[in-house]
């Protein structure tokens, strides 16, 4: 539609008007309006974990909400999250380790429950183990809920909740699912609150391997004086939010650029070049983030994985009231869709927008483009408040990989696109891994 009809169209779907649009100009209004804050009904489908969350809340519930979770995301404390990418990551090295040699390794299931395992350390406070535990309980229902998500939008039976609930298959164990996910988060708070209510300050616990426990998401929304007011299910969405947006999205986007990695290894030798130049052939098992923001190539590596694997690749808004964009009357009720994607992609901003060109992003080339031009983590009042967060997982994590192993091409993979609540390979990413040689050029396979 977008090569047919311009940066700019419409449709129905049944009596709903999408208007749908690419161009840097008009998202920059949307992005920064103060009415268009809404999100659309199809967010909905996320209600029945998230519940009134970050994400899909919106009003006066919304800015409250915004106001008190953005200090949760402060420097002071990603640089504690940050360990837990150490220490996560190191499980994830042990893992992937175990593949080295075969003809191909999905490193998108490998990374999928890496990224689950942080965001509930960082998010709770609670280790899963779903990378050397596979699929626990809790893995699975993630994994059911937001399979469901794409079942419920495209699947006729799926639409209405009634509709669901009595005739699909697929209700019992999605219902099943749902109640597990809301069960751990509500025992997790629970146990969490009595501690504080016994004042035995969780801050300087030790795990059963004596490291010092995470000061989690859920102790700054406890702790915090502004949020005194929130009840138990208010602190439970939001972590479910965080759990939910934390996850799928950062590990599409890790699989992405390492797949790119594999098939552009000039990039990856020189990316490799400028790790070890940082930190040597040693593995690294402590980052910080000022170790990890020296990398400059690394930023340019990661800023075009998400240009070409935006993880959150549209973004939909409600029109409330009548509203004029750039002399175009929108109606009350339409729905606004800015395809981030199809941004990305456009050949006036990106020329050859299929290769993978990290040097795109080098400070001068940057100086050239317009702020809307490339937004993976939307703009304006309603971005990614996990954005810093998403970026230090992924360049932690890039680097310890990229550190240890070479990425190679697996033989007969094509990769397939998918759209299920996030951009997501449909049939994982698959490349082959190397022992790096050590410092003594003896290599190992
Ligand atoms: C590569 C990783 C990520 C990408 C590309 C991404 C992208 C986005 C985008 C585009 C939005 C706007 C959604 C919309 O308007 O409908 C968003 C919102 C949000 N993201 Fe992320 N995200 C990522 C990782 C994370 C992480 C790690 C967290 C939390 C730990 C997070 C938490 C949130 C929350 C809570 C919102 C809602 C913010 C609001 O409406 O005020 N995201 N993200």
């Amino acid at each position: 539609m977008r090569s047919k009809y311009g940066k700019t169209f419409k449709f129905y779907i049944g009596l709903d008007m999408n208007v749908m649009l690419c161009e840097p100009a008009r998202i920059d209004q949307i992005f920064n309006s103060t009415v268009i804050i809404n999100k659309s009904k199809y967010y909905d489908m996320l209600k029945p974990w998230l519940g009134d969350g970050l994400l899909i809340s919106g009003g006066k519930k919304w800015k409250q909400r915004r106001k008190l979770i953005t200090p949760s995301f402060h420097f002071k404390i990603l640089e504690n999250f940050v360990n837990v990418f150490n220490s996560a990551g190191g499980v994830l090295i042990d893992q992937l380790s175990k593949e080295v040699g075969k003809e191909s390794v999905d490193i998108y299931e490998i990374l999928n429950l890496y990224t689950l395992d942080v965001i509930c350390e960082t998010a709770m406070g609670v280790q899963i183990n779903a990378q050397t535990e596979k699929f626990t309980p809790y893995a699975t229902a993630v994994r059911k809920f937001c399979e469901m998500v794409v079942y419920r939008v495209f699947h006729p039976l799926g639409w209405n909740d009634t509709v669901f609930r009595m005739f699909s298959s697929e209700y019992k164990s999605y219902n099943e699912s749902v109640t597990l996910l809301h069960d751990v988060t509500r025992k997790v708070i629970k146990t969490r609150k009595a501690l504080y209510a016994n004042q035995a300050s969780d801050n300087n616990r030790e795990d059963d391997f004596g490291r010092k426990k995470t000061f989690a998401l859920l102790d700054l929304l406890l702790t915090t004086a502004d949020a005194k007011d929130l009840t138990d299910e208010d602190i439970e969405e939001e972590i479910n939010t965080f759990i939910f947006e934390g996850h799928d999205t950062t590990s599409a986007a890790l699989a992405f650029i390492l797949y790119e990695l594999s098939k552009n290894s000039s990039v990856q030798s020189k990316l490799y070049e400028e790790i070890i130049e940082h930190f040597g052939h040693t593995m690294t098992s402590n980052l910080t983030i000022k170790d990890i923001s020296d990398l400059k190539y690394l930023d340019m590596v990661c800023k075009e994985g998400l240009r070409m694997y935006p993880s959150v690749p549209f973004v939909m808004r409600k029109v409330e009231e009548e509203f004029v964009l750039d002399g175009i009357t929108i109606p009350r009720d339409t729905i606004l869709t800015v395809l981030i994607f199809m941004l990305h992609y456009d050949p006036d901003i990106y020329p050859n927008p299929e290769e993978f060109i990290p040097e795109r992003f080098s400070v001068e080339n940057q100086m050239k483009r317009g702020p809307y031009d490339y937004v993976p983590f939307s703009a304006g009042a309603r971005n990614c408040v996990g954005q810093k967060f998403a970026i230090y997982e992924i360049k932690t994590t890039i680097i310890k990989i990229i550190q240890k192993f070479e990425v190679l091409p697996a033989p007969d993979y094509k990769k397939v696109l998918g759209f299920m609540a996030v951009l997501k390979p449909k049939n994982g990413v698959e490349v082959r891994l190397k022992l790096r040689d050590n410092e003594h050029g003896i290599g190992s396979n």
